[in-house]
């Protein structure tokens, strides 16, 4: 029982404890930068690690102030601070980071400013579930003026929140701040940061292994920013470890982008520009059970292991992230039912021209009905998402978002029907084999690779996105391929009609 609360208290409060020997490391290391403190800011000082750790290795500290909400913690950190910091020189406060007086601590603080610590590693989604409500009150939700950035996405790390008001705490004040915290939030807090046009003189990002320090599988660093009155640098160096060592490369912020790699990203940045052809996502459907059917041998069985006999009319040949990814010819095992040929299509129309398929439906309601998204909501009953006539162009360039690799594959018709997708795959629509085979030549060309590459954090969770594809001319690259070849017939736009795209291979000679 009191293990479970321990655990509920952990997860609650994304409660990881820097052991005292990293919070020294990460002084040293700010030390060796040069970071003379006046002053240090610990926001959620647990036991107190980094303000011993600040305290011995500084100095120059007139005041340090430790904020923490766990009241164990407080009283272990006054503990730890006794005999390391003289009389009036640290106060530490038992109270909730979303209800300081931030202001009057930050006035209170000379400068140069150290805000240093480990901000808690838990995600909004996580509170949800456990009911829990330490996260920041609606109203600085809604007024904050980037939390868009953060809530448009839904799930954000509070410790994202945290940092970006550490950072905002430093417009126009010498200081620094550094911190420990997922390498997805230092990248969010950055790109925050700069598209909001903060001024920092200096970022860096040191790798750290969480696995070792905190027990817990995540790519984590250290985040140092300092801030600047004047200055605006808009590159982080990333660092391999917190030892002493040459950058291993920069990202940054570019055209209102993240950059992954600012040095290729200058080399292939005229690549960058229009969408000439729409990147498009497969068919969403959330309930493979009854709408994804596996064909042996002439049999078909949907996921729920029935027998299922249905007409042809709205089965189409169907191909998943993993089929798209890892064969060299993916060959088809699925079909799937699609309802609809355009979004918001009625779908009536299948109980008279699939009287089969529509009882079908009818018999698997329970399931279809009751999928959750909020997209199926007031729209004709077993709707499909992601589909438009581009679903059935018969051939495709398709690339699977769930896979780490930049690999696009040439998708053509399979017993005659187009082969459809899921939604985990992107693909540009073809009329032809021709046309699929040169734009898949340009996709799979190693100037686009480079310039992806330039692009892509490889340790996102889903790197591939069709933000990312967008970002590519292929118009661009037909050109950086070939600067002899007449781009006259390149369509800007070509949607349906892509015999040009056939001639421009020959002119290419790609
Ligand atoms: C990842 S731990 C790190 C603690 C400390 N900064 C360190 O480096 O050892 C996060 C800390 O944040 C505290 N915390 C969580 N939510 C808080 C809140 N709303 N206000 C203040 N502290 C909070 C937790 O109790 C925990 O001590």
């Amino acid at each position: 029982m009191a293990r479970a609360l321990k655990t509920r208290q952990k997860a609650e409060f994304g409660d990881f404890q820097t052991p005292i020997d990293m919070a020294r490391e990460v002084c040293n290391l700010l030390s060796r930068r040069g970071l003379k403190p006046a002053s240090v800011l610990e926001p959620t000082c647990g036991l107190g690690s980094f303000l011993v750790a600040a305290l011995q290795r500084f100095d120059t500290v007139s005041r340090a102030v430790g904020v923490e909400i766990n009241e164990g913690y407080v009283q272990a950190a006054m503990t730890a601070l006794q005999g390391i910091a003289g009389p009036g020189r640290v106060e530490i406060r038992r109270e909730d980071f979303f209800k300081v007086h931030w202001k009057d601590i930050l006035e209170s603080l000379s400068e140069p400013i150290l805000i240093v610590g480990n901000p808690p590693w838990v995600t909004n989604a996580k509170l949800g579930t456990l009911g829990s409500s330490n996260l920041p009150n609606k109203s600085n939700f809604q007024y904050h003026r980037g939390i868009d950035a953060i809530t448009g996405e839904g799930n954000f790390d509070i410790s994202e929140w945290m940092l970006i008001k550490c950072l905002e705490w430093l417009i126009g004040r010498r200081g620094t701040v550094a911190m420990l915290c997922k390498t997805a939030v230092a990248r969010k807090v950055l790109l925050h940061a700069w598209r909001f046009g903060l001024r920092l003189r200096r970022s860096d990002i040191y790798l750290i292994d969480a696995v070792k320090h905190f027990g817990t599988a995540v790519e984590a660093c250290l985040l140092v920013v300092e801030s600047s009155p004047s200055e605006k640098n808009l590159d982080c160096q990333v660092h391999n470890s917190l030892r002493e060592e040459p950058p291993r490369g920069a990202f940054g912020f570019r055209e209102n982008h993240l950059v992954a790699d600012v040095r290729t990203y200058e080399h292939w940045k005229h690549l960058a520009g229009e969408e000439r052809r729409k990147w498009r996502s497969g068919i969403k459907h959330d309930c493979s059970k009854v709408m994804e059917l596996k064909e042996e041998q002439g049999i078909y069985r949907n996921g729920l292991g029935e027998r299922v006999d249905l007409e042809g009319s709205y089965l189409y040949p169907m191909l998943k992230s993993a089929d798209v990814a890892n064969a060299s010819e993916a060959r088809v095992k699925r079909w799937m039912l699609v309802t609809q040929c355009t979004v918001g299509e009625d779908t009536h129309r299948i109980m008279h021209n699939a009287p089969r398929t529509w009882q079908y439906l009818l018999d698997h309601a329970d399931l279809l009905d009751r999928r959750s998204s909020s997209i199926y909501r007031n729209r004709p009953r077993f709707s499909v998402f992601g589909v438009g006539d581009y679903s059935f162009a018969p051939w495709k360039v398709a690339i699977s978002g769930l896979y780490k690799k930049l690999d696009f594959k040439v998708v053509g018709p399979h017993e005659g029907k187009p082969i459809v997708l899921d939604d985990t795959c992107y693909f540009l629509a073809c009329q032809t084999k021709d046309e699929a085979e040169l734009l898949a030549r340009l996709l799979n060309s190693n100037v686009a690779k480079e310039f992806f590459s330039s692009l892509v954090f490889w340790d996102s969770k889903r790197p591939v996105t069709a933000a990312l594809l967008r970002r590519l001319d292929l118009d661009a690259v037909a050109k950086e391929l070939n600067p002899e070849a007449s781009l006259e017939a390149y369509p800007r736009k070509p949607d349906r009609n892509s015999s040009e795209y056939g001639q421009l291979s020959l002119s290419l000679g790609l």
